[in-house]
């Protein structure tokens, strides 16, 4: 194997967290049953969580998510919620628009941790790119709350109540510090995408990966940037696959396809 290809794959297992045997333990939520939540309280009052092993099985094709609960993002050390096989999608959109020197920067909204921004700035590194550059649009404080008037499909999300979602811009920074990948070839864009995105209106990327998980995020987002994507009709587009079976993101693929 080449070494950019060699150095690629590393990263790849790195960021995802899967270099390790690791077992991943997730707090078993309160009881509903009395007996249970007395015994679970006096446990707690002496400072022991109970916590399940998580299904080993999730891993790999980006289901790190059990079905319910949100407690394994604190449980998680990897640096992106994606598995090793969306990781390997995002590889091969970054490599096919630099093979048919498609112009454009990189793109993902939503970061969380930054690992996958991480993996598109080391492929820019991997084969000596420096006229492209990596863009990381979050709050850097988790997601809004739902507004279901202008987005009615959101309604039922919680998704701004899990903390864990709030990873902010001095860790994602130190993040890419820790890969040597922080430098001028990564940008920040700090806010809600309502405000941020419109100013980034007229760039022209060539991969752009949404992952905000809501309706609104992701519609926020493609009204910026699908339009300029759209000038070069061969750059690349990825939605999170997680983002679509996120509530309130169903709506989202047949109206894109309208778009389109
Ligand atoms: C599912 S996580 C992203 C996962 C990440 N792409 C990865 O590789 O693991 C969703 C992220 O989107 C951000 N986010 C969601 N909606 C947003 C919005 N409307 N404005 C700004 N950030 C938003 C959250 O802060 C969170 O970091």
């Amino acid at each position: 194997m080449p070494e950019a290809e060699l150095y690629i794959d590393l990263l790849k297992r790195s960021v995802a967290d899967a270099l390790q045997e690791r077992t991943w333990y997730v707090p078993v939520p309160r009881p509903k049953s009395l007996i249970k939540r007395v015994l679970s309280d006096l446990l707690a009052a002496r400072g022991i969580t109970l916590v399940r092993e998580v299904d080993p099985s999730v891993r790999g094709e980006g289901s790190e998510r059990p079905p319910r609960g949100t407690a394994w993002l604190d449980a998680t050390s990897a640096f992106t919620l994606l598995g090793q096989d969306r990781l390997d999608n995002l590889q091969w959109c970054v490599e096919d628009v630099l093979r048919r020197k498609v112009p454009g920067d990189m793109i993902e909204t939503g970061v969380w941790r930054g690992g996958a921004c991480i993996l598109m700035r080391a492929i820019l590194k991997a084969y000596g790119v420096r006229d492209r550059k990596v863009w990381a649009a979050d709050s850097f404080e988790g997601l809004p709350p739902a507004d279901p008037d202008q987005y009615p499909l959101d309604r039922h999300s919680t998704f701004h109540e899990q903390r864990g979602f709030a990873v902010s811009l001095e860790e994602v920074r130190h993040n890419f510090d820790k890969y040597g990948l922080l430098d001028d070839q990564v940008e920040f864009v700090k806010g809600w995408f309502c405000d941020t995105l419109p100013k980034l209106a007229g760039h022209t990327w060539a991969v752009i990966h949404l992952d905000g998980d809501m309706y609104e995020s992701t519609a926020e987002a493609s009204k910026t940037s699908i339009p300029d994507s759209r000038r070069g009709v061969t750059s690349s587009l990825t939605i999170s696959e997680r983002c679509l079976h996120a509530p309130g993101s169903l709506g989202f693929p047949q109206e894109i396809s309208h778009q389109r």
